[in-house]
């Protein structure tokens, strides 16, 4: 049984992530929710990283024969909703206030109030997908260590009704500050810009952002261009890395950004939560089919040894492409330089193409 707090509405329109690991694609494949995705998803072979004015493209294909899949997080989540209710399971929109109970024991509870009335959930477990400011977390925070790490430095977000610049994504590392290119559809781009983490957005009129964009994307040669269309969404995201150990607490088992969040450099937070459940799903499996429970010990353990490498995937990505408040001209050599051995060393761009296309599965 799924609980879910907002309306049905908000989650299918909500403006999230949407870069998809080829293992996520093939996830999603096996649990029979790709159609869609397989018809509208946008495949890309590879990804290009602008900087001192000039384009390097990493190609997933040759180095690792792996490709991502561009696909909006709100158009997963309606496939998953519609599967969900075709096959009879039940989710409970707008289920307020809720809490949960005697985690310990063979019976957790939740309890939760929808159209006035209270309910009182007996579960056998719980899967605590609430997200980073989630009630599931915050209950077992006493056991828990954390670690947390926050960066100077946010990024403001368009989505434009502009056909993207580029087939591809372009990660461009300037002097003014971080930019990316990404997109949702052939007609919809989607933009990034680093800015101050405590910027109010009203001081980003439409024209400040594609002034900043065309600045930080434009190539020596002057060849590049950046098609501007209409803002219908414009946002600001605060950059973290924060990761709680461990995961699990008797019978509830965090999942996703409930227990670890990553720094969108790597578009990494959605891939990382759909294996956390992928894990979580086989260990309920197994136990209701064999009574094993070597998995649901082991949650944690599996979970967070993939999860500390996207971390570090996540961190290392931000700290080379991003200007960090009171770095030196040092440091920005060094970034520079490692864009450099990034894009030109076949170890190295292998490395990059490995993590970035998804690491591999493993139990
Ligand atoms: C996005 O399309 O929203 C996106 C793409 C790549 C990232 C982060 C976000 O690294």
């Amino acid at each position: 049984m799924v609980l879910e707090v907002h309306t049905r509405k908000h989650i299918e329109e909500r403006v999230r992530a949407g870069v998809l690991e080829q293992g996520t694609v093939e996830l999603l494949t096996e649990m029979g929710v790709a159609d869609r995705l397989k018809r509208e998803g946008l495949v890309h072979h590879g990804v290009e990283f602008r900087f001192r004015g000039q384009g390097h493209r990493i190609d997933f294909q040759s180095l690792v024969g792996r490709s991502i899949t561009i696909y909006a997080q709100q158009e997963v989540v309606k496939d998953l909703v519609a599967a969900r209710l075709a096959t009879g399971g039940q989710i409970v929109f707008e289920a307020e206030d809720a809490t949960v109970h005697d985690l310990a024991s063979k019976s957790p509870k939740i309890r939760y109030r929808k159209d006035g009335v209270e309910h009182e959930l007996a579960c056998d477990f719980i899967a605590g997908c609430d997200g980073f400011h989630g009630v599931c977390r915050a209950s077992i925070e006493k056991s828990l260590t954390i670690y947390d790490r926050t960066y100077p430095f946010a990024w403001l977000g368009i989505l434009a009704q502009a056909p993207p610049s580029s087939e591809e994504l372009i990660y461009a590392n300037h002097e003014l500050g971080f930019a990316l290119l990404s997109m949702r559809s052939p007609e919809i781009s989607r933009l990034y810009i680093q800015c101050d983490p405590d910027e109010d957005i009203a001081n980003w009129p439409d024209a400040r952002i594609w002034e900043q964009l065309h600045l930080r994307f434009a190539t020596r040669d002057g060849a590049w261009k950046l098609t501007e269309g209409p803002v219908i969404q414009k946002n600001i995201a605060e950059m973290r890395s924060f990761v709680a150990d461990p995961m699990q607490y008797g019978r509830l088992f965090l999942a996703g950004d409930a227990a670890h969040i990553v720094p969108p450099t790597g578009a990494k937070g959605l891939n990382l939560a759909a294996t956390d459940a992928r894990v979580l799903a086989r260990a309920i499996a197994n136990f209701y089919s064999s009574g094993g429970t070597d998995l649901m010990e082991r949650y944690s353990e599996i979970c967070l040894r993939r999860c500390w490498k996207v971390q570090h995937f996540s961190w290392w990505m931000t700290s080379m492409l991003h200007r960090i408040p009171g770095e030196s001209a040092f440091d920005q050599q060094r970034q520079l330089a490692e864009l450099d051995y990034v894009t030109s060393s076949r170890a190295a761009s292998t490395a990059l193409a490995e993590h970035y296309t998804g690491l591999p599965f493993t139990m």
